[in-house]
């Protein structure tokens, strides 16, 4: 078992591979955080500490003030004036103070209440911990979720009203972990549209640093992702706490360094954009955060964080090969019509790719971003013959079709807002903020739910579709809902996003051979909520080969590369970007965005070449583990390669960013190699001992533009024919 209770300390232990997790009943009160780190059996007791001004309960003295020791959970009005767990209030005052009541551990885990949240398997196991407000009558269930294997531990949180009245909900951070030390290291990812993940390290201070959205969508603004690391730690070296969330609307990561040098790590709804009404009886689920311990740098937390979004978030299918698309966008923007897509279709059937994405454009009177969200019917202009007739001749180049949605937007010129202006959120008597011309549907308004799934079930009848691309193109203001209440406002956001993971269940019930890729605007909706649905996510609306260096490698801090769409977008025929903008592609999930009708044969050959090429090492970049070898802040060219499990293949790509300083050699050590094996570089035949790539292969950077370097190194004995070779 990887959770114990020891009856004689009231402690639980939770020991997953290479780390434990403790806590103890204190004053058959409080929950007291005892340790998490490397694994251990040499567990500290309970230290309390005398300070002044901090507030206990009758009995007791300063030193027992829940102020001043580490905890599970805490709650706003009831001593610990650090930010708080949970606000809940069944008077107006927002004080709460859960008392430990009892605790069981089950095999698997329970499910959140139409929430995603990660896959259990046959090792996983819960503790679920209750405690009791007796003033409200509110039972609290803290849930800690063991995934022993990948040592990455889940908590969530129940509340459940059992007392007469009504209780609102007004902070909901299910993650609370205290640390006995502050000098840490945050990192953070931070960006905008097109320049998403910017890496960010800088030490912990005094005080409460916090990164949050309050945009309704995880947002390109800050990721949900942090991690708290030694001030020297590297990618092989130092503690590393990493943290993330199974959501996709705003949140909040809180993280406090308190009077006593101690720190506070909160993951969850935070209180801005969250408040949830309960009436007698009624119980609230939040949503599911993750967190991970490595001994071993900041490398060994990211691979954790692969395998456990691979392995327990993502969908099975996500594992498989990808679908190689040609996607519309970047090469017709809304200037689409069915002669023109199929042939597209049999140029892209031709040049090797397995699918067309049509992109915006199909649909209502969508000329340009003004007009037609929410009309989800086909254009006949554009489609004369019906959109069955049109995916037909698609699929009959050979060729698999997928389309683009952004089912909860609407324009304000469009059937849709003309018929149902009280379908977009909005706050009476005030004008509704548009962007990008649009506004946004109320997702928490089961009417719209009920008319999105009745419109695209009858637009897409009869017809195969392989592929959705989910979009979503603007952030909520102005979120109000004419279904609720003055005084339940504040649940808009959160209902909101149970909306649109239930219209995403309906999608992926009602088109069970359709893979969803998703995409806000690239990548604002880049977070565990959505990896649950899609087999992939569009990583950044920007394609910029240097720009998605930087993206691409902050992004592979927290993601896996499976769930890492890169295109390679329009090289206006020149060979050379062509090259290296495929090479920095394949560093995720391949595809392409070009005007295929415009390319010369020369182009479509060299086309046809990378993806054959790709599909020969895709299972490396999709299932490997991936190794970080040069930080694209911190040199001038990007390094990193991806092994597959007993590495057997290594993918080592190097990718010089512009302005790459002229002549220089990197050694580039694949420690993962085996040394005693011989591998060979099958784009060049070149063969290296397993000892020499673990002290370094040479790569010469060119210092010209656009250069990179790949190198695909399968050990012999995996190559029929290869098996005797020697160096
Ligand atoms: C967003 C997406 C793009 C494209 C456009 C279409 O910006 O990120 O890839 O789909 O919308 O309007």
């Amino acid at each position: 078992m990887s959770i114990r209770f020891l009856k004689d300390k009231k402690r639980f232990i939770i020991n997953t591979k290479s780390t434990t997790y403790a806590f103890d009943i204190v004053m058959d009160h409080y929950l007291y955080h005892i340790y998490y780190g490397k694994r251990t059996r040499e567990l500290p007791d309970p230290a309390f500490r005398s300070v002044s001004f901090a507030p206990y309960l009758a009995g007791y003295d300063e030193s027992r003030s829940p102020d001043v020791f580490p905890q599970e959970c805490s709650f706003y009005g009831s001593g610990d004036f650090r930010p708080n767990a949970l606000r809940l209030s069944s008077d107006g005052t927002g004080v709460s103070d859960f008392v430990y009541c009892s605790h069981r551990t089950f095999r698997g885990r329970a499910s959140l209440d139409g929430l995603p949240c990660a896959r259990a398997d046959e090792q996983t196991q819960t503790l679920e911990v209750t405690l009791l407000d007796e003033v409200s009558g509110c039972r609290l269930k803290l849930y800690y979720t063991v995934f022993s294997s990948l040592d990455v531990i889940t908590r969530y949180m129940v509340i459940e009203n059992g007392g007469a009245g009504c209780v609102k909900i007004e902070k909901c951070m299910p993650l609370m972990l205290d640390l006995g030390r502050s000098d840490f290291d945050m990192i953070s990812l931070y960006g905008s549209h097109c320049r998403e993940l910017n890496f960010q390290r800088v030490a912990l201070h005094h005080g409460t640093q916090s990164v949050y959205s309050k945009r309704g969508a995880t947002s390109h603004q800050y990721n949900p992702f942090i991690a708290l690391c030694d001030r020297n730690a590297t990618d092989e070296k130092g503690e590393v706490y990493g943290f993330n969330f199974v959501y996709s609307g705003s949140f909040l990561d809180e993280v406090d360094v308190d009077q006593l040098g101690t720190t506070r790590v909160l993951i969850g709804l935070g209180s801005d954009c969250f408040s949830y009404t309960l009436g007698a009886g009624e119980r609230f689920c939040s949503p599911e955060a993750v967190m991970t311990y490595s001994a071993t740098g900041i490398g060994t937390m990211s691979r954790s964080f692969h395998r456990f979004v691979r392995e327990h978030i993502m969908p099975p299918e996500a594992l498989a090969p990808h679908p190689v698309v040609l996607n519309t966008w970047e090469a017709c923007y809304f200037d689409i019509d069915a002669e023109k897509l199929i042939r597209f279709a049999k140029e892209a059937k031709q040049t090797g790719f397995d699918m067309l994405v049509m992109d915006d454009g199909w649909f209502g009177l969508r000329n340009n971003d003004r007009a037609g969200l929410g009309d989800w019917f086909e254009n006949p202009a554009k489609f004369p013959n019906g959109l069955a007739d049109f995916v037909g001749k698609i699929r009959a180049e050979g060729i698999c079709f997928g389309i683009w949605v952004e089912p909860e937007m609407v324009n304000p010129d469009s059937d849709l807002y003309r018929a149902h202006p009280e379908w977009a959120l909005r706050v009476e008597g005030r004008e509704p903020l548009r962007s990008r011309h649009q506004l946004v549907l109320d997702m928490s308004n089961p009417a719209v739910l009920d008319y999105l799934i009745a419109r695209f079930d009858e637009t897409f009848r009869g017809i195969e579709i392989d592929y959705f691309k989910w979009d979503m193109n603007r952030h909520m203001s102005n979120a109000g809902s004419v279904v609720l209440p003055a005084d339940r406002q504040g649940e808009v956001f959160f209902r909101y996003m149970k909306g649109v993971y239930r219209l995403l269940d309906w999608f992926a019930t009602r088109f069970p051979n359709a893979v969803i890729e998703s995409c806000s605007g690239g990548g604002g909706r880049y977070d565990l909520g959505m990896m649950q649905y899609g087999i992939q996510i569009w990583t950044s609306d920007n394609t910029n080969p240097y720009d998605r260096t930087m993206i691409q490698a902050s992004a592979m801090l927290a993601y896996p590369a499976a769930t890492m769409s890169c295109h390679v977008s329009n090289p206006h025929g020149d060979l050379r970007s062509l090259d290296y903008r495929y090479k920095v592609a394949v560093g995720g999930m391949l595809g392409y965005e070009l005007n295929i009708l415009e390319m010369s044969d020369e182009v479509k050959q060299t086309i046809a070449a990378q993806i054959a090429e790709y599909r020969g090492f895709e299972h490396i970049v999709c299932l490997g583990d991936y190794y970080s070898l040069a930080f694209p802040t911190k040199y001038p060219y990007s390094a990193y390669y991806y092994a597959t499990a007993g590495a057997g293949e290594l993918l080592l790509t190097v990718i010089e960013k512009s302005g790459c300083p002229k002549g220089s050699t990197k050694l580039l050590k694949l420690k993962k190699a085996n040394p005693d094996a011989t591998y060979v570089d099958v784009r060049t035949g070149k063969t290296y001992c397993g000892e020499e790539l673990r002290a370094g292969i040479r790569v010469e950077l060119s210092g010209e533009r656009d250069q990179a370097h790949l190198y695909h190194l399968i050990q012999t004995s995996v190559i029929p024919g290869y098996e005797n070779t020697t160096v």
